[in-house]
């Protein structure tokens, strides 16, 4: 694991939550509640790019078929509107610890 720079902390701010391209991988990040998050960006049903926070800033719901993701741990809590019976336990995203350093977020991705 390494500690990668990504956006301006204030361009975080402005934006409440995005994703960004860090080397190969892409990471969602938000700032919800003076709080950090990262999570895989690509979302496990069927690939399209997240997404926007809803529910208080509390999950993620992702463009393409609806599905919801926890911020706190990147757990699914609403299947696709396409596959409702999909397992959801193992459609959940990986979360990575993220923090602010120089002006700028930090996510610490795989090497
Ligand atoms: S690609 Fe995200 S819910 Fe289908």
């Amino acid at each position: 694991m390494a500690w990668k720079k990504t956006i301006t902390l204030k361009a975080l701010e402005k934006a409440g939550n995005t994703s960004v391209q860090v080397g190969d991988k892409v990471v969602f990040i938000a700032h919800s509640d003076g709080k950090l998050y990262a999570m895989d960006g690509v979302c496990s049903h069927a690939r399209c790019i997240l997404g926007t926070l809803v529910q208080e800033n509390k999950t993620v719901k992702c463009w393409c078929h609806d599905a919801v993701f926890e911020l706190e741990n990147g757990k699914m809590i609403e299947p696709p509107y396409v596959a409702k019976n999909a397992p959801m336990e193992k459609l959940g995203l990986k979360t990575y610890e993220i923090r602010e350093s120089g002006g700028f977020v930090e996510v610490d991705l795989p090497d």
